[in-house]
């Protein structure tokens, strides 16, 4: 007789209490708690022939889009796939997509997931990680649409309704729809304080409008629901650093580096692109950041050979530059190169942002400012193609911006100045950012750095 899990799902594995083991653990994930994937292995351990819990636990690996996982995520896929055979269609789906991930086909993978979210609009588990896909894929509008997709199918009646609140929320967010984003995302944690998706939802809106003070309380009031026991906290700390920074006050952005983002040790990619990103921008605004970057380093280098996804290899080029270790950055350089000359979705992001972006970077470091810009400005319209958020891809802007005004060229810094004023025209770093424009006296774009 075919089991279901609690929100109706079809499971093909004979023993309900696994199964609503399983659902357990699925909502850890959903809300980012504690450590899902230990109870994963719990789950395994006495049931070693649950296909489903073997492709949750592949799907949690792959979407953590780091290489020091994989020998972890080869195991789940392999095992997901020998029970194949056993599988209903909705966990075939699941299983293709694991597959497709580790073959370096995330399109393919998040389709198969989005796929699984449509004939079961109450696979929870599908829609997340289909929404996760669009994430590191840049998806901006399939990070609201695909969501929208099922939801004439939930009300508050099915429990994680509010997930689906908050994954939409994003989505709007990222597409640009901030008011709905807000109302639907405040909607979701008012049903849930711990659900930290949706917290970051209200987070994203209020960075993308430059509602830095007012972030930076939202997160500090609302801490008490998200933060404990969560696994995601280290990015929703980083987001209350940027408020902080945003309002000039470095030594709290500094503190909440110290005390919540290097604290947790940075044991995943996840957790040293915040570093990277957070260091990158006190440093581009004269801030001394100490020897911050050494630790930041040396964690990125033990990756300088992955070429996984070139997101990361931007963020360790900033740590490199950052640190000033030259032969790293032509490793890094190196290892760009050899991803783009690859097969997948990373070798397309490699070539198009992840390349010219290490060489960007690097040329800032070394002070070639018509260099960088050249590298950095043409990938500013496309630069969602290798995923992240709109806040995260915020560097490319922050760095073209420096550039711009320590080149001395008066009009491409007015320029870009006036693109940061016209969404945030508050911002105290903006403004400051305009005044050293003005002052500008006005040099010709390509003038030797040197001069
Ligand atoms: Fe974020």
């Amino acid at each position: 007789m075919t089991k279901f899990d609690k929100r109706g799902n079809p499971v093909s594995y004979h023993s309900q209490s696994a199964i609503e083991a399983l659902d357990r653990a699925f909502d850890l994930l959903h809300a980012y708690q504690a450590d899902p994937l230990a109870e994963a292995d719990a789950i395994i351990a006495e049931h070693p022939d649950f296909a489903m819990a073997h492709a949750f636990r592949a799907g949690a690996l792959a979407t953590a889009t780091d290489k020091a996982f994989e020998p972890e995520l080869i195991k789940s896929v392999r095992a997901a796939e020998a029970l194949a055979s056993k599988a209903n269609d909705r966990e075939c789906l699941h299983i293709g997509a694991c597959s497709a991930w580790l073959d370096g086909d995330w399109n393919r993978a998040t389709e198969s997931w989005g796929r699984a979210s449509i004939d079961y609009p109450h696979d929870l588990l599908a829609l997340q990680y289909a929404h996760v896909g669009d994430f590191f894929l840049g998806y901006s509008q399939m990070l609201r649409d695909r969501v929208a997709r099922v939801l004439p199918h939930w009300d508050r009646s099915i429990p994680g309704y509010g997930f689906v609140q908050g994954m939409y929320a994003f989505g709007l967010e990222e597409s640009g729809d901030y008011a709905q984003a807000e109302e639907h995302g405040r909607e979701a944690v008012a049903l849930n304080k711990q659900d930290a998706w949706a917290v970051h939802a209200v987070t994203h809106v209020m960075e993308m409008q430059g509602r830095a003070g007012e972030g930076a309380a939202y997160l500090g009031a609302s801490a008490d629901g998200w933060a404990p026991n969560s696994m995601f906290a280290f990015h929703l700390w980083w987001h209350k650093a940027l408020f902080h920074l945003d309002a000039n006050d470095a030594a709290a952005a500094l503190k909440l580096y110290d005390e919540k983002i290097a604290a947790g040790g940075f044991g995943q990619a996840l957790e040293l692109l915040d570093g990277s990103a957070l260091l990158w921008r006190l440093q581009l605004l004269g801030h001394n950041v100490g020897e911050r970057w050494t630790d930041l380093a040396d964690k990125w280098e033990t990756r300088l050979n992955d070429a996984y996804y070139a997101f990361n290899d931007v963020h360790a080029m900033m740590a490199f530059v950052g640190a000033g270790r030259g032969a790293s950055q032509t490793h890094q350089i190196a290892t760009a190169k050899r991803a783009a000359a690859g097969q997948g979705v990373n070798s397309m992001m490699s070539r198009e942002i992840g390349l010219p972006a290490c060489e960007g970077f690097a040329a800032f470091g070394r002070g070639e400012y018509a260099k960088a810009i050249d590298l950095l400005s043409p990938m500013r319209g496309k630069a969602n193609r290798f995923g992240g958020s709109h806040a995260q891809r915020d560097m490319f802007s922050w760095t073209l911006t420096e550039s711009a005004i320590r080149l001395g060229d008066r009009a491409l810094a007015g320029a870009f100045v006036a693109e940061r004023l016209s969404w945030k025209p508050e911002s105290p770093v903006n403004r400051a950012w305009g005044l050293r424009a003005a002052q500008l006296k006005g040099r010709a774009r390509h003038v030797k750095d040197t001069a």
